[in-house]
């Protein structure tokens, strides 16, 4: 799978240098993890992203989840999961937050397990590009390509 991200730190504030492959951690994913660290810091919810797949008969599609790199989904989310009838029509807010009180009474001081029709993707990224803006749309892009085991890293045109 071919993976992108871009760290930003606001459109006028560009770092003061640009970034060299050598800046960068030789894995991608400890390189991403301080990036997201990082991003978490100041945006809620920084570990939301768009996953896209494509059906055989290449019908894209795409939705936001969120990226958990270790699975520590908490109660709450769980409890959301058994809640909610996801992408089914609900006549008001209120079916939401009775659906919701009623599976946190349920499973009221117990773990709340995972629901059978919970679904996860494990994204095993074959490429990873880090990109870090910079003005006129001159960004860093950084790609790591998995050769074996080892990650290699080249500078690509933006
Ligand atoms: C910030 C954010 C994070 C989300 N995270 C998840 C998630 O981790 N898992 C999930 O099933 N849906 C998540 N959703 C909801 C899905 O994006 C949405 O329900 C899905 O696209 C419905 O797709 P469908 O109606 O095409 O089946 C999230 C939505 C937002 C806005």
């Amino acid at each position: 799978m071919r993976t992108q991200f871009l760290r930003s730190s606001g459109r006028h504030q560009e770092p003061v240098r640009p970034l060299d492959v050598t800046d960068l951690d030789p894995d991608p994913l400890s390189q991403l993890r301080l990036w997201l660290e990082e991003a978490e810091r100041v945006c809620p919810l920084a570990q939301a992203m768009t996953l896209a797949t494509a059906t055989r008969d290449a019908a894209p599609s795409a939705r936001i989840v969120l990226l958990h790199a270790i699975d520590d989904r908490g109660c709450e989310s769980r409890l959301a999961a058994w809640s909610s009838p996801q992408s089914r029509s609900l006549p008001d807010r209120d079916a939401l937050d009775r659906l919701y009180a009623r599976a946190a009474e349920l499973f009221a001081g117990e773990d709340v397990p995972l629901p059978p029709f919970w679904g996860g993707y494990r994204v095993l990224p074959e490429t990873v590009e880090l990109w870090a803006h910079r003005e006129n749309r001159l960004h860093d892009r950084i790609r790591y390509s998995l050769a074996g085991r080892e990650w290699r890293r080249e500078r690509l045109a933006p």
